[in-house]
Order: structure tokens, then C-alpha cells, then sequence
């Protein structure tokens, strides 16, 4: 492999998921400044680059060693590792991260008009995707011979324009169907923005700037989810308290000063927190509870 001393990361020019990825690299603390045709972004805080390009060439740039990483979607990424090991017999992609934002599905949809009854009811059809390669593998795990349409773009338009009997494309919020007259009706793959990069390690100075990026998106990552929780409690409410914070709960117990007879706990909280689990402490004998949020973490 070629050795390089910056981190190259190709992200989606513009898009479902361009916006979040470049949010999510400032939120690590990387800094970027444009270069004027707007299709390359300068690392000025870290020896890291961005190539803005077209989600559907992102993993292909990776294989092919013009960029290190990329943020793309679950989707396309298969896709591509599908068609690699198809003609190549494996693929060197990997996805490092799930990165939670982006969430769409790949399904099949079908005239509203239409019953669907299965697998088997695709048989001897004409499906329309931009994803042979996993609509392929569902068919045939299916046992089911249909015949696949690819195209480009503007999936939804083919059974209107009759080079399709159904769709097999990506769902979000369902608005594409609906307008196209089409319902959803199995899902082959739920998908979501990965970090992709190659199944190799770096042997230049590109590994320790990627452990750095994985340990700042883990971070971000899990503040997202994260929360303080502070509350004064008396000792004798103590363990009663301790017992109705979350399992994965990391608690704090201090003393206050001029009341033997109250602790102050601090307690970090993941996962879903909401106002009965809030009632929930408070009944077993916490008072003064305040839910702050959490900007930052390292473990
Ligand atoms: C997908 C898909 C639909 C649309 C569905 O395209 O092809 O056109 O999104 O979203 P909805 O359910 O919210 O209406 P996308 O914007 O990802 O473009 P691309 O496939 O060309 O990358
Ligand atoms: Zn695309």
C-alpha cells in the first residue's frame, strides 16, 4: 500500500447525508477550509482531508486507495462489497462505525393496488433497483427467479413508465412512494451512515490520526445519548435511590458539607431518560434533581 501522511476521507457532495458528516467531523474537532471548485476540504487541525464526491463512488474510491475512509450509507456500501466478491471472490471494505444518523431502508414496493403475498409473488417480474447485487441475494435466498431492471436514478417512475412491474429502492420518510402511488412492501436491509474504510491497517502516520478520529466518534457518539444526573438524597434514602437509578448508571456519592444527614449524588446516565424514569428516583427519596446534558466525554 502506499504510504501517505494525511488521512484522506471521501464524504457526499451534497445530499441525504453530507450535512450530518460534516457536522459530525466539526463536533470531533476537526477544521476544514474549501478549495474554491468546492470538491476538496483542507485539514487545518489535523492532518485529515475531505474529497467531496458521489455517495455511489465512495467505496470504489476506498478499494481503489484514493481515499482512506468514507462516511456513506449502509446501503451502498453492501451493495459494493456484494459486487466486489462477485467478480473478485471477497471484498477488502469494512464499515468501522455505525454512526446513527441517516436511518433509511432498502425495501420492495409495489403498485398500491396490488396484494403482495410474499417472495413468491415477485416471481417472474420485472424489478427496478439500483441494488442488484442485494436485491439479488434476497431473490435468490428467496428461491425466487424475477427479472432485474437497473437503473441509475428515478427508480419510482418505472412502473408508471412501464419498464417495471415493481420497485426495489430506499425509504425514508415514504413521501417518494406515496407520491409515485407505490406502498412498501418487504424489507431487504435497514441501512444508516457508516465510517467504510479498507479491511488493511495503515503503516504510516495515517493510523494514529484514525485511532484519534474512532476515539473522538465514539465519544461524540455516546454524549448523544448521555446524561448528568444530580440530586441530593438523605442516607437513609440511599441505597433505595441507588436502586432505582439505570443499571448502566456511573454514580458519584459526595458528602455535604453542614448536613451529616444528606449525600449529594452525581450520577451519568445512557439510554432513553424521561420524566417517569426522572419520578421514579425522585419517589424513592431523591430530591432537587436536575437532568443536565453532556457536551463532552473521554473513558
Ligand atoms: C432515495 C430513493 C428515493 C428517496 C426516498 O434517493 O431513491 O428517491 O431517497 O426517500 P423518501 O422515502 O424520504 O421519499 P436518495 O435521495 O438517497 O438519492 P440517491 O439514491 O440518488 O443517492
Ligand atoms: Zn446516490
Amino acid at each position: 500500500m502506499k504510504t501517505r501522511d494525511r488521512l484522506r476521507i471521501a464524504v457526499q457532495k451534497s445530499g441525504r447525508l453530507s450535512e450530518s458528516s460534516q457536522t459530525l467531523l466539526a463536533q470531533c474537532g476537526l477544521k476544514f477550509r474549501q478549495s474554491r471548485d468546492k470538491l476538496f476540504c483542507f485539514g487545518e487541525t489535523h492532518p485529515v482531508d475531505l474529497l467531496l464526491v458521489r455517495d455511489d463512488d465512495i467505496p470504489g474510491l476506498i478499494a481503489d486507495g484514493v481515499c482512506d475512509l468514507g462516511f456513506v450509507g449502509r446501503n451502498v456500501l453492501e451493495e459494493q462489497r456484494l459486487d466486489q466478491i462477485a467478480n473478485k471472490g471477497e471484498s477488502a471494505l469494512q464499515a468501522l462505525r455505525s454512526l446513527g444518523y441517516g436511518s433509511c431502508r432498502l425495501s420492495i414496493a409495489t403498485p398500491q393496488d396490488e396484494e403482495f403475498e410474499g417472495p413468491q409473488s415477485l416471481a417472474g417480474r420485472r424489478i427496478a433497483t439500483s441494488y442488484p447485487r442485494l436485491l439479488g441475494r434476497y431473490l435468490a435466498d428467496a428461491g425466487v427467479t424475477a427479472q432485474i431492471v437497473v437503473l441509475s436514478g428515478s427508480v419510482e417512475i418505472a412502473p408508471r413508465l412501464g419498464t417495471a412491474d415493481v420497485i426495489c429502492d430506499l425509504v425514508s420518510s415514504g413521501a417518494t412512494l406515496i407520491a409515485n402511488q407505490l406502498k412498501e412492501s418487504v424489507t431487504l436491509l435497514e441501512s444508516e451512515a457508516v465510517l467504510a474504510a479498507a479491511t488493511t491497517e495503515f503503516l504510516d502516520t495515517r493510523q494514529p490520526m484514525l485511532d484519534l478520529l474512532l476515539r473522538r466518534l465514539d465519544g461524540v457518539m455516546a454524549v448523544r445519548e448521555t446524561r448528568l444526573l444530580m440530586m441530593r438524597a438523605s442516607r437513609l434514602a440511599l441505597a433505595k435511590v441507588r436502586g432505582a437509578l439505570p443499571i448502566n448508571a456511573f454514580t458519584t456519592v459526595m458528602a455535604v458539607q453542614d448536613d451529616e444527614s444528606q449525600v449529594a449524588l452525581q450520577s451519568v446516565i445512557s439510554g432513553a431518560f424521561g420524566w417517569a424514569e426522572l419520578e421514579a428516583i425522585q419517589a424513592a427519596g431523591a430530591t432537587q434533581l436536575l437532568v443536565l446534558p453532556v457536551e463532552r466525554m473521554l473513558a
